[in-house]
């Protein structure tokens, strides 16, 4: 099994409207880590699924509206990325909801790859935008 994410500078977009709900996030996919270690992962999977889904509008959204208010040039991009992955949920909360077995340590791992790299890559260089746009006095 992957190891746990763990917030780190690597991490920090330093706005927190972010910033606070990757943290949220990470520690939902670290909760389900820590369960399936002791085998009650897979009993928590439709409640991280509800949650995803929950996560995925809701975060989505403020970063899309950050994006369209700011003219961020990256933002197509960017949104195709958010898009892939409610894809992907949607998939997952099909999948649940006709009984298929989803694996918890899998999802773990299919969450940890993807919240870091898209933090990394993604999040953080529209934050960057922001901040740029911020210190020239125009804002979000
Ligand atoms: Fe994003
Ligand atoms: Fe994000």
């Amino acid at each position: 099994m992957k190891p746990l994410i763990k917030w780190d500078e690597t991490l920090v977009t330093g706005w927190s409207f972010m910033d606070d709900d990757h943290v949220r996030l990470i520690e939902m996919v670290n909760a389900v880590h820590a369960a399936s270690r002791s085998g009650k992962g897979d009993e928590m999977i439709p409640r991280l699924i509800d949650e995803l889904t929950d996560y995925c509008r809701t975060h989505f959204g403020k970063e899309e509206t950050a994006m369209r208010q700011s003219r961020y040039p990256l933002a197509a991009d960017h949104k195709m990325q958010h898009d892939l992955m409610m894809v992907r949920v949607a998939e997952l909360e099909k999948g649940v909801a006709e009984g298929n077995a989803i694996s918890a340590s899998d999802l773990v791992s299919f969450l940890t790859d993807w919240q870091s790299d898209h933090i990394r890559r993604h999040d953080r260089d529209l934050a960057r935008y922001l901040a740029k746009r911020a210190s020239v006095g125009r804002g979000i």
